[in-house]
């Protein structure tokens, strides 16, 4: 059984609620099916009943109508969420009316859902952009305690098995915060860490990425991954981390060993933690398409509830699988 159909397994029995807020986007309508048809979570999709119902039938999917669909014109919670939105955002500026508004977009209805307890997780982002789908996250869910900022790791699959665990690496910050600060940094590699143990199932050995190796270069940039690496340190003194290290310093043993000898993690590292945004989306998807591995994610780590955004161009399996490792972070199967 590979990875996935395990993270389906596990969940099955405890049912968790995964709102979709595109219920009327057809990849996301056919992921709902396939997920309902498996039983492995309890799907809401947000939009209008009659259009689901008829597109559904147009589809030719036969298990939407065990979803719960919530209209978000006309549903009887309306004003309760309206009030929670306007409590946690009325010292940021925004006014009843502005509520009023912002209750209605299935973005923001979903995590006020989330929040209220009346949902679980959410996966959305098939129809729009990241931003849009992280910002109400942010505002009204925001980050775990003890961590500062959400980031996303992707979870790398690779063919050739001599990298990472069997193939197995996680990389981060590939998805969300374009420039992290060093203590941010550090929160992103405390974050990868626990993604790499309770998500990829592998203990984690990070290796914070620069262009230069235990002081080969001189920079600024250099010096921030420095820091993080003794701050990431320093908040878990068990945590296996090494830094700053070149990637070929990080992942290919002989040069590891030349390059920063006598470091246990240099040359081994699977969680591979970039030290901005614009490197570590460009490195996962050089990986992907380069070494054709698979790229599993982003998966958000931070967040105070789980919620995941999907790529635009996303296919009908990587929803369902996305709903499956969200069903699995709001279970708590991996603590
Ligand atoms: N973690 C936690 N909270 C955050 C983060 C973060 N990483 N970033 C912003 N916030 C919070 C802010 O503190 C603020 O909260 P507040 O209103 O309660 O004070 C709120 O979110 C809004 O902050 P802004 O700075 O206004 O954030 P903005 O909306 O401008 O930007 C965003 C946030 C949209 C995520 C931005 O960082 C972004 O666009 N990132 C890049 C996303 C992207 O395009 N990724 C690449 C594509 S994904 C892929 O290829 C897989």
């Amino acid at each position: 059984m590979n990875f996935l159909e395990q993270l389906k397994e596990k969940v099955k029995l405890s049912k968790q609620r995964i709102v979709l807020s595109e219920g009327l986007e057809e990849r996301t309508l056919k992921a709902a099916d396939i997920v309902l048809e498996e039983g492995f979570a309890d799907i809401v999709l947000i939009g209008n009943a009659d259009a689901i119902k008829k597109e559904a039938a147009h589809l030719q999917l036969k298990n939407i109508h065990k979803a719960m669909i919530v209209d978000p014109e006309n549903h009887p919670k309306k004003e309760q969420y309206r009030d929670l939105l306007f409590s946690l955002r009325k010292n940021k500026g925004l006014t009843l009316e502005q509520a009023d508004e912002l209750v209605k977009n299935p973005l923001y209805l979903s995590v006020l859902m989330i929040k209220s307890g009346d949902a679980d997780g959410e996966v959305a982002g098939a129809e729009n952009a990241t931003g849009d789908v992280l910002r109400p996250a942010f505002q009204i869910v925001k980050t775990v305690p003890g961590i500062s900022v959400v980031s996303g790791a992707f979870i790398m699959v690779l063919k050739d098995k001599q990298w990472g665990d069997n193939g197995v690496m996680v990389f981060a910050d590939c998805a969300v915060h374009p420039d992290p600060d060093a203590n941010q940094l550090a929160d992103i590699a405390l974050a990868s860490a626990a993604t790499a143990r309770n998500i990829a199932g592998i203990e984690p050995r990070v290796g914070m990425l620069s262009f230069s190796t235990k002081g080969s270069a001189k920079h600024p940039f250099v010096d921030k991954v420095v820091e993080a690496t003794a701050i990431a340190k320093s908040k878990q003194p068990e945590l296996q981390i090494e830094g700053e290290l070149q990637l070929d310093a990080a992942i290919v043993p002989a040069i590891g060993a030349k390059k920063a000898p006598g470091s246990k993690i240099a040359g081994h590292a699977n969680v591979l933690v970039f030290p901005d945004l614009q490197a570590g989306n460009i490195g996962y998807k050089l990986v992907q398409r380069l070494a054709d591995a698979q790229a599993i994610g982003p998966v958000l780590q931070g967040m105070a509830a789980p919620i995941n955004d999907l790529s635009r161009g996303c296919s009908v399996s990587d929803i369902v699988n996305m709903i499956a490792i969200t069903a699995n972070q709001a279970a708590g199967t991996f603590n």
